[in-house]
């Protein structure tokens, strides 16, 4: 057997265990909440949920798949059993605390005293063993994303898959290979998209009311944590974390408590940084105002900042590129205090989106009428409702497969003309970077054995 299927056999040892919890479960409380209490939805049309992933923005999203009556929660998933060390110092999370979170939840909603529906595990690949799992929600760091969703889709599963789509470009291309060979339905998990304010703003620069646009400013937050600094020393691993499958495709490294949770997002082999954790959201929204078929033709760095060399955080400590669009507008994106934001400046005037409202000049820009023959965008007013509806529709949703890669594409290439500090000339419809061949070997990055795309490569 090659290393790729020793990846994808489950072992008998976590079959078992995996066996066992759905047998406790099943002596315990009813595997499946009837739906009499749950909801109006019968069981047929309700959809199992699985988490993979417990970690910050797991606190954030079950709460978030807790609000849907056709859509029960039926295991979570972590290499880590429960620890602090998360993004707040009163978070204390992994797949046991969780786990008991989402089981409290449903005791509370059928007014019982405990509740034992939804068991816990370590090894995603148990959860993809299941028949009775629909839907996974995959909230892992960004090294994972590919290697799990292409797994999930190879055995039948929806996907929810947090931002951004993969750590490479080549990880989003097989991706949408994985997604559309199996006919699985993908959301990209960037709510921007399922924002009404968001849809209005960008529905107007869409239509024109800025007249020509001429510049959009896309805006990241600064780095909420500084790195160890160089001379950091390796730690010895908690109890209870499983660090070689949290590392799972990226190098093998010593472990320090500022590597895995949350505080990956400062580090190459994990994630891009800013640029592609607070950039996937607002580079998404100028997408979809300037029009998701327009990509950037060029990329340059614009005094991006980076750590110390000898540190463990490897991204960028202050972003900063620029892209050229084909029509002669160009996208810059850069660190602000201000965090999550995106300006459209336009010959007529400018519109100022933020997390909670938009602002234009003049002030009549924002509140003029999109209607008529006007072009109109997908209309959803939750993300994780409009996934559920997917599901059940088989219809692509607000931000499929094929969007959210091409959002973390730019923020990708972003990233590689930073580190270059050169120009990146790019050809959108091949999506390969053009005369330059150390700038191209960036698009794609090796995996540590066994973990790999599969049998489509
Ligand atoms: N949409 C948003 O607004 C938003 C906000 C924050 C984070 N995110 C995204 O959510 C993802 C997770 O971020 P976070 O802040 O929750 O990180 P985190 O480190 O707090 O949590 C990630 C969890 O995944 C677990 N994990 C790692 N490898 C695993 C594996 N092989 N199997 C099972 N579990 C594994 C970790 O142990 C950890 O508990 C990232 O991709 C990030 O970009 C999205």
């Amino acid at each position: 057997m090659n290393s790729t299927n020793a990846a994808r056999r489950i072992s008998r040892r976590d079959f078992i265990r995996s066996s066992a919890a759905l047998g406790a479960v099943a002596w315990g409380m009813p595997t499946i909440v009837p739906s009499s209490v749950l909801g109006q939805n019968a069981p047929s049309k309700r959809i199992n949920l699985a988490i993979i992933g417990c970690g910050n923005q797991s606190t954030v999203d079950i709460p978030e798949w807790l609000k849907n009556d056709d859509c029960q929660i039926v295991t979570v998933c972590d290499v880590n059993r429960a620890s602090h060390g998360y993004r707040s110092d009163d978070q204390f999370l992994g797949r046991e605390p969780q786990r008991d979170f989402i089981n409290q939840f449903y005791a509370r909603k059928t007014g019982k005293d405990s509740f034992k529906s939804c068991d816990a595990c370590t090894d995603f690949r148990a959860v993809l063993a299941r028949k009775d799992v629909d839907a996974v929600a995959i909230i892992t760091p960004d090294h994972w994303h590919a290697v799990m969703t292409i797994m999930a889709a190879e055995a039948g599963k929806d996907i929810y898959c947090q931002k951004p789509l993969g750590l490479t470009v080549r990880d989003g291309q097989e991706m949408i290979k994985a997604v559309r060979k199996h006919q699985r339905i993908l959301q990209c998990g960037s709510q921007w998209r399922s924002t009404p304010h968001v849809r209005q703003a960008c529905e107007l620069v869409l239509n024109g009311r800025l007249g020509k646009l001429q510049r959009v400013e896309s805006l990241v937050a600064t780095n909420n944590f500084a790195g160890p600094g160089p001379g950091w020393k390796e730690m010895p691993v908690p109890e209870g974390f499983d660090y070689d499958t949290w590392l799972g495709p990226a190098p093998k490294a010593p472990y320090h408590k500022d590597r895995c949770f949350y505080k990956f997002l400062f580090i190459r082999d994990y994630s891009g940084g800013q640029t592609t954790n607070f950039g996937h959201h607002s580079n998404g929204v100028v997408r979809w105002g300037v029009g998701d078929d327009l990509f950037p033709t060029e990329f340059e760095d614009q005094g991006s900042e980076w750590p110390e060399k000898g540190d463990l955080f490897t991204t960028p400590t202050k972003v900063a590129f620029r892209a050229l669009f084909p029509n002669g507008f160009e996208l810059v994106c850069k660190t602000d205090k201000r965090g999550f934001g995106v300006r459209f400046i336009g010959s007529e005037g400018t519109i100022d989106v933020s997390s909670k409202k938009i602002e234009s000049t003049p002030v009549s820009i924002k509140s003029a009428v999109i209607g008529g023959n006007d072009k109109r965008l997908y209309v959803s007013p939750n993300h994780y409702r409009n996934f559920l509806d997917c599901v059940k529709s088989r219809q692509d949703g607000v931000e499929p497969v094929e969007t959210g890669h091409r959002t973390s594409m730019l923020c990708h290439l972003g990233n590689i003309a930073m580190l270059l500090k050169r120009k990146i000339k790019f050809d959108p419809q091949q999506e390969q970077i053009i005369d330059d061949a150390e700038a191209a070997a960036m698009l794609a990055r090796p995996m540590r054995a066994p973990w790999s795309y599969g049998a489509q490569t």
